[in-house]
C-alpha cells in the first residue's frame, strides 16, 4: 500500500502562516494515555507481542514501511520533493535502545538524523505506555533483511518548502496535536475517544474537525459525517473500506481495509459510540 502524496499534502496543510522551528524539541511531553487498545496489559508475552503485531497495522506502520517493513521511497509520485523513505525499519531497529524508538516515536525526532519527516508522531504520542511497550516488544521480534535505505536528501524546492513553513518537520505537528485533541465525552467514551485519538486523527486533525486540503484537491472531512452513517455502515468503512455513498473513497478506502480491519469487535464499537456520540453534542462556538 501506498499514500506517498502524503507529502504534498503535508506540504499544503501547512501552508497558513503557522510559524514553523525546525530544530525545535517539544517542550512538554505529552501525558501517556490511562486507556489501551485490547491486549495492551496481557499477562502473556507472547499475547503481547502479536497485540504490538495488531497495532503496526492499525497504525500504519505496514502501509507507510511496507507489510515487511522493509520500507520504501514515499514519495515516487512526488519525485520533485527529493527522495524521502520510509525506512527499512528491520535494519535500523537494532541500531536503536527502546528509550531512542519510544523518543522517536512519540517525538518525532531521530537520534542521529534530529527532525523526522512525514512519521505521524502527532498522533503516536498518544499511545499508552503498555500499547507503546507492545509495540516495541513486537518490532524487536523482526529480522533484519533487505537492503538499508537512505538517509532523506530533499530537493532544494522542499528545502524551500521547508524554510518558507509549508513543509514542517513531524516535531512542528506533534507540538499542535497536544492542544488540539477530541473532545471529552466522559468516562463512557474514553476508549471510543482513545481509539479515535490514535488513528482517525492521523488525517482527520488533532480534534477531528477535518483537514482542508488534505491531499491534493481532496479534504478530509470532520468526523461529524459519521452522524450521517448508520453503525452498520460505519462497521463496513472501517472492516472492508467501502463508503456509504462512494465505495472508492481513496486513501480512506485503503485505512479502512488495511488499518482499521484490525481493530477488535469492542475497539470498533467503542469508536463508532464516541463518533457518534461527538456528532451529536451541543455544537460550541467552534473556529471554523
Ligand atoms: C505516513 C507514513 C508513515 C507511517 C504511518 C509510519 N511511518 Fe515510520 N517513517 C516514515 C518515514 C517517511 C520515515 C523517514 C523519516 C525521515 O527520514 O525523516 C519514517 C521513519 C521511521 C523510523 C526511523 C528510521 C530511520 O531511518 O532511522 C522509525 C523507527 C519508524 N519510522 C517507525 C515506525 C513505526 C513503528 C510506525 C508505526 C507505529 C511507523 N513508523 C509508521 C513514514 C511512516
Ligand atoms: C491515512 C488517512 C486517513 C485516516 C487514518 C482516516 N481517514 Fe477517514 N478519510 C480520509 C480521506 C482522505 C477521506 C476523504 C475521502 C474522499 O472524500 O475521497 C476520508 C473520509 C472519511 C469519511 C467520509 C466518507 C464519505 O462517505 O465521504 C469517514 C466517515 C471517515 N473518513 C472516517 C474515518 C474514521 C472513523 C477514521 C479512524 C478510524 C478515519 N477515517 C481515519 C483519510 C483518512
Amino acid at each position: 500500500m501506498r499514500y506517498t502524496i502524503i507529502l504534498l499534502a503535508v506540504a499544503s496543510l501547512s501552508a497558513c502562516d503557522r510559524k514553523i522551528e525546525p530544530t525545535a524539541a517539544p517542550d512538554t511531553v505529552a501525558v501517556p494515555a490511562a486507556l489501551s487498545f485490547d491486549g495492551a496489559e496481557s499477562s502473556d508475552p507472547t499475547e503481547r507481542i502479536a497485540h504490538g503485531e495488531r497495532l503496526s497495522h492499525i497504525l500504519g506502520c505496514t502501509g507507510c514501511h511496507k507489510p515487511n517493513l522493509e520500507g520504501q521511497w514515499f514519495n515516487d509520485d512526488a519525485p520533485e520533493m527529493g527522495k524521502l523513505y520510509a525506512s527499512n525499519l528491520t535494519r535500523v531497529l537494532p541500531t536503536m535502545s527502546d528509550a531512542q524508538l519510544e523518543t522517536l516515536l512519540r517525538e518525532g525526532t531521530h537520534p542521529t538524523r534530529g527532525d523526522l519527516w512525514i512519521m505521524p508522531s502527532e498522533v503516536f504520542q498518544r499511545l499508552s505506555e503498555a500499547d507503546m511497550a507492545a509495540l516495541i516488544a513486537h518490532l524487536r521480534t523482526v529480522k533484519p533483511s533487505g537492503a538499508p535505505t537512505p538517509a532523506p536528501a530533499m530537493s532544494a524546492m522542499a528545502k524551500a518548502a521547508v524554510a518558507s513553513g509549508k513543509f514542517k518537520p513531524v516535531s512542528a505537528s506533534v507540538a499542535e496535536y497536544r492542544t488540539t485533541t477530541p473532545p471529552d465525552l466522559g468516562e463512557g467514551h474514553a476508549f471510543g475517544r482513545y481509539i479515535a485519538a490514535t488513528t482517525c486523527a492521523e488525517c482527520h486533525g488533532g480534534d477531528l474537525t477535518g483537514v482542508p486540503d488534505f491531499l491534493p484537491g481532496v479534504n478530509t472531512p470532520d468526523l461529524d459525517i459519521a452522524g450521517a452513517y448508520s453503525d452498520a455502515e460505519l462497521v463496513t468503512l472501517l472492516t472492508t473500506g467501502k463508503g456509504k455513498t462512494r465505495a472508492d473513497l481513496g486513501l480512506m478506502t485503503l485505512v479502512g481495509k488495511g488499518h482499521f480491519s484490525h481493530l477488535t469487535g469492542r475497539e470498533r464499537s467503542a469508536l463508532i459510540a464516541y463518533l457518534k456520540a461527538r456528532a451529536d453534542r451541543p455544537q460550541p462556538a467552534r473556529a471554523n
